[in-house]
């Protein structure tokens, strides 16, 4: 393609703000329109980001002929419907995590996709943080020896928008939300070996309510190549997001925390506008993070994503990678839900990964 990767972004709040930003980075993409329920939505959205159209509904905003590749920024049970229609029309797909809420969903897409001939493209950034990248070839050049354990966590006091909160349209708790991006940051850290067994252990200590799903989770994971992953989940977490990651191995151990290692140590008595993400208060101490979006790894993630569309390239993420987490995520919450370790493949028709741990004795 000798031209802009034309984009339409659907979705006009938290995510999509991010996307909007870290696209305005790419020299190669163009976004051009933007579709969003809400009235007035996307039409503010437009405004701000200067993107030419706006519209209440993304089937129009598919019929565009001048879009390439459409990024969606709608809830969970939204993504099944937005991806089939969007490959339906002949877009490629960036499409946000979770994947969808059941292996069936899963399925239809990656099907939809390939009928279509069309890029499905899945945003886990975790893989583009430049901090998580420099780790990752730390451990691919030797450095660390044979990976044995690798951990990686992410913690905040709760999700911003009623639907993570209600299970059947986000299809589980903290798990289902952050534990999608510590599977792919394992597997994409580990060189993409089998997962062959999940242990995990859920609980609902501070939100119940809010929510009928888990507020707290630890999953432990084992690979074929031997290795050993742990994931830490929380919603309870209070003081702002924190992301981090250790790798050990046989032969050394590295430890990376993607946004307190690279933040300002502040102390305010007064307060101030913006901290990071979540972050409840700037008065006191608080850790002041800059280029927030940057260190996250969006940026260079839609740069990929838009690349991978411009020169007909395979992405780095894809929507199979997308159904490994997510059959990870129901064997996850079936072992929370049973209390026993769950080996892979792990098949189920279950609906969505809440209800394998709803029945928990
Ligand atoms: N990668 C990440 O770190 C990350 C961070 C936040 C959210 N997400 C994911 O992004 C998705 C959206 O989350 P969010 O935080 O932006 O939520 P949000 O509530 O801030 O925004 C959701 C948007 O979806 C729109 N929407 C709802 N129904 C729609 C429809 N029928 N057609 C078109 N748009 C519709 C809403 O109007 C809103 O603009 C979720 O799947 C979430 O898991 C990913």
């Amino acid at each position: 393609m000798d031209r802009k990767v034309r984009v339409g972004l659907i979705g006009s709040q938290f995510i999509s703000t991010i996307h909007a930003e870290a696209l305005k980075q790419s020299a190669a993409a163009e976004v051009v329109a933007v579709a969003s329920p809400t009235r007035g939505n996307a039409k503010a959205f437009a405004q701000k980001h200067g993107i030419p159209h706006h519209l209440t509904d993304y089937h129009k905003l598919l019929e565009m002929n001048e879009i390439d590749l459409v990024v969606l920024g709608v809830p969970n049970n939204l993504h099944c419907q937005v991806t089939v229609d969007a490959a339906a029309a002949g877009k490629h797909i960036v499409l946000e995590k979770p994947m969808c809420l059941n292996l069936a969903e899963a399925d239809r897409m990656i099907v939809a996709c390939k009928k279509a001939k069309v890029k499905l493209m899945y945003a886990e950034e975790l893989c583009f943080a430049p901090k998580y990248v420099r780790l990752k070839q730390l451990l691919d050049s030797g450095a660390l020896g044979k990976p044995v354990l690798v951990k990686q966590s992410e913690k905040h006091d709760g999700p911003h928008a009623s639907h993570f909160w209600d299970v059947n349209r986000a299809g589980g708790g903290v798990t289902m939300d952050m534990g999608c991006h510590a599977v792919e940051f394992f597997r994409w850290m580990l060189g993409r070996p089998a997962i062959t067994s999940v242990y995990a252990q859920m609980g609902t200590a501070v939100h119940a309510d809010k929510t009928q799903g888990d507020d707290n989770a630890i999953l432990i994971l084992e690979f074929a190549n031997c290795a050993t992953a742990v994931a830490e989940e929380s919603w309870t977490k209070m003081g702002g997001m924190d992301d981090r990651a250790e790798v050990h191995g046989s032969k050394g151990v590295a430890y990376a925390d993607l946004l307190h290692g690279n933040a300002i140590e502040t102390y305010s008595a007064v307060g101030y506008d913006y901290a990071v993400e979540k972050a409840g208060s700037t008065v006191g101490w608080s850790f002041t993070i800059y280029e927030e979006i940057w260190n996250y790894g969006f940026v260079q993630e839609m740069a990929h994503f838009v690349d991978c569309v411009k020169h007909d390239k395979p992405p780095l993420v894809t929507g199979e990678d997308a159904r490994v987490v997510l059959e990870v995520i129901f064997a996850a919450y079936e072992s929370a839900g049973t209390g026993r370790k769950v080996y892979l493949p792990f098949k189920t028709d279950a609906a969505k990964p809440f209800d394998l741990w709803k029945n928990r004795s």
